[in-house]
């Protein structure tokens, strides 16, 4: 498949990169900072740019059969740069006819389905405290994914690890089915089996090791 995505240079985006070349996927990338990907490879093209240029980001999804999106602020700034960079993104999708979107998101930014426990109330309730716009942002993220009228699904995830891929992913909602961590090397895996997948069609599962 012809896949795109973004927030490839962070730490889970490489996992990405790395695993849909190795299964064969062609890859787009757009990054502000391409030298951050290590990664050369004939099935992978990487356009320089930033999530709020929507020229670039057209120029990123054009063709994609597929977008993975594993963008996430990378500061407590009140800018809301990811959600706009999403406004494009899926502009960008409605433009080229691109209908199939894999977000991710922390397991705090909440599905009706989940049941917290007070221990994931403390813990959403710090994080808020301490970046609380970064919560927003990402809440503000979904918020317009679940409005796109696109066949998208997000995944929402605990705290990521650097361990190495265990194969072994529970799926589900908070206070019901996942644990506190994920490796970042499984949920590469799982967002990638996400593309092909219909059952969480229009749903924001949480996964968890
Ligand atoms: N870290 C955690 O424990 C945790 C917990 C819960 C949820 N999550 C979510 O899981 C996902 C992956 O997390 P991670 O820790 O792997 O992320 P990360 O390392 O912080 O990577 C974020 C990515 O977003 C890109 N990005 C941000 N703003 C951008 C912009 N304006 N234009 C282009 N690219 C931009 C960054 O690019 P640069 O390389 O140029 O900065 C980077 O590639 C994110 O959705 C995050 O919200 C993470």
């Amino acid at each position: 498949m012809k896949l795109t995505i973004f927030g490839a240079t962070g730490k889970t985006g490489r996992f990405l990169v790395e695993q849909a070349l190795a299964k064969g996927h062609t890859v787009t990338a757009l990054a502000r900072s391409p030298d951050k990907l290590a990664v050369h490879h004939d099935l992978l093209k990487v356009i320089q740019g930033d999530i709020r240029d929507s020229e670039k980001v057209s120029q990123a999804v054009a063709g994609a059969d597929a977008v993975i999106s594993v963008l996430g602020p990378t500061s407590n700034k009140p800018e809301m740069t990811v959600s706009r960079g999403m406004d494009n993104i899926l502009a960008a999708m409605r433009q080229h006819g691109v209908r199939r979107l894999i977000q991710s998101a922390g397991a705090g930014v909440r599905d009706p389905q989940d049941q917290p426990t007070v221990v994931h109330a403390f813990f959403g309730g710090l994080v808020r405290l301490l970046s609380p716009n970064v919560v927003k942002d990402m809440e503000l993220v979904v918020e317009k994914v679940r409005g796109s009228g696109l066949d998208w699904t997000v995944v929402r995830v605990p705290m990521l690890t650097q361990d190495p891929a265990t194969g072994r992913i529970r799926e589900g909602y908070v206070g019901k089915d996942i644990g506190p961590r994920l490796s970042r090397a499984d949920m590469a895996d799982y967002l990638l089996r996400q593309v092909e997948s219909k059952t969480y069609l229009g749903q924001a599962p949480a996964i968890s090791n």
